[in-house]
């Protein structure tokens, strides 16, 4: 009854996208289990690219069953484009997808609160969200009485809802910008969104009944982390953070499996650190060396191409993270992107009002005054996108490895030098089979 999870350990865009692509082979199932059309990865496959940002990787082969649970925000029509895309590249997108009927469902009003409330942050730094809905559509989860899930719109009584809210979200929305706003029409939404409904039919489900009767059953299922750790909404770098547990902890609460099923926790960080929107990053290089990794890197998101703030690999930080989310072992990504680096630093401690501290702050107040300490370590000024092998890294590289593995805590058992699959170096005995058992 084996569960593997790929969890991200810093702020998001470590990857984690082509982890789960090449562990995805050794499973039955993989499951998205929080965050929304926030997330996104590419996924280069026979030649092909493939943007996806809602359904898992899985669906581009045969024979995965892809399950998007109730811990999931979706927002029906970049859902509905997504499967539209792959049917149009000749992907089957049938019940090989199914979805939540306990998912939330992000409305036009989330949208526009998410614009709105980004605009007018006053007095202090934004979030800098995706603006995809995602906080407003958690918030009104949260709140309970105005929330839509995916089951309640085959329900009668769903255009009388919308229309509710709607008029609701009209009296907020014209607070917000002193009445200068296009009024929301709940029939027209409530008619667009059955129409939504209608083609989403096929693919709803009860995720959390399949789940437990598929590891019951003894099926391999793999569970793909959206963001960081360090964007969880409880554990997080709060208020710079998603609305969702994006660290280990929501696992079982996002997908409904409790976590005696989860066996194996796989902690993705990339080798250096990186940070999208707001919020402070102790080990953030503003200069010349910053633009070095964003360059060498592509450090531009995904889904907005917002260019990334880039960094130091941060171990404080990611320490925290690894243990947060029970992380048995290490993926170190990106790793040939500092090929060139003369020398390279981890953050090992932050100084905090003179103080040397390694535990990881709670409050933000204190992580924007943390001064970070580094320890300096040699580069190996070689390329290392060619390598196939741990063991033939230059010894500067497994150095920097070895140590991170000391820092987090766990051992170092994939390394990625490049987007290929080819390019990726599992430790001695660990093949991505051996990595579901
Ligand atoms: P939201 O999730 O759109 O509400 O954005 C909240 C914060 O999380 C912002 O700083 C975003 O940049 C960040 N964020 C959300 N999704 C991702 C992601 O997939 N990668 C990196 N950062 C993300």
């Amino acid at each position: 009854m084996p569960g593997t999870c790929v969890v991200g350990l810093q702020w998001g865009d470590e990857a984690k996208g082509k982890i789960v692509d090449l562990l995805t082979e050794a499973h039955d199932a993989v499951v998205r289990y929080q965050g929304g059309a926030n997330a996104g990865h590419t996924v280069v496959t026979g030649g092909q690219t493939y943007k996806l940002s809602l359904i898992p990787s899985g669906i581009l082969r045969p024979g995965v069953q892809c399950v998007i649970t109730g811990g999931v925000v979706l927002n029906p029509p970049s859902i509905l484009a997504e499967i539209d895309g792959l049917l149009a590249r000749g992907i089957k997108v049938g019940r090989n997808l199914i979805i939540s009927d306990r998912a939330h469902v992000i409305f036009p009003w989330h949208l526009e609160e998410d614009r709105l409330i980004e605009s007018q942050t006053s007095g202090g730094e934004a979030i800098g969200t995706t603006q995809r809905g995602i906080g407003p559509c958690y918030g009104d989860k949260v709140r309970r009485n105005c929330a839509i899930r995916l089951g309640d719109m085959y329900r009668g009584g769903f255009c009388d809802t919308v229309e509710r809210i709607a008029k609701e979200k009209n009296l907020l929305l014209a607070a917000m910008t002193g009445q200068k706003f296009v009024p929301l029409d709940g029939a027209e939404i409530h008619a667009r969104y059955a129409k939504f409904a209608e083609r989403l039919k096929p693919h709803v489900a009860d995720t959390t009944t399949y789940l437990l009767d598929a590891l019951e059953a003894g099926k391999r299922v793999l569970f793909e982390g959206a963001q960081g750790a360090l964007l969880d909404i409880d554990h997080g770098t709060f208020p710079y953070v998603t609305s969702s547990n994006s660290s280990g902890v929501g696992i079982s609460s996002g997908s409904g499996v409790p976590g005696k099923y989860l066996k194996k926790i796989i902690g993705v960080v990339k080798a250096y650190g990186t940070r999208v929107g707001g919020g402070p990053f102790p080990t953030e290089q503003d200069n010349a060396l910053g633009q070095h990794l964003r360059d060498r890197g592509n450090e531009y998101g995904t889904v907005t191409r917002r260019p990334r703030r880039c960094g130091w690999f941060d171990a404080v930080a990611a320490r925290y993270a690894a243990r947060l989310s029970g992380v048995d072992t290490l993926a170190v990504m990106l790793l040939d992107v500092l090929d060139e680096s003369p020398e390279i630093k981890i953050c090992t401690a932050y100084e905090i009002d003179g103080q040397r501290e390694t535990i990881f702050p709670s409050q933000v107040d204190s992580l924007r005054r943390a001064k970070p300490v580094y320890e300096t370590l040699p580069g190996w000024r070689q390329d290392t996108s060619t390598v196939r092998h741990m063991a033939e890294l230059p010894a500067a590289a497994r150095r920097y490895l070895q140590r991170l593995s000391e820092l987090l805590g766990s051992p170092v058992e994939i390394v990625s030098v490049g987007p290929d699959r080819e390019q990726t170096m599992f430790a001695a005995d660990l093949t991505s089979a051996a990595m579901s058992v």
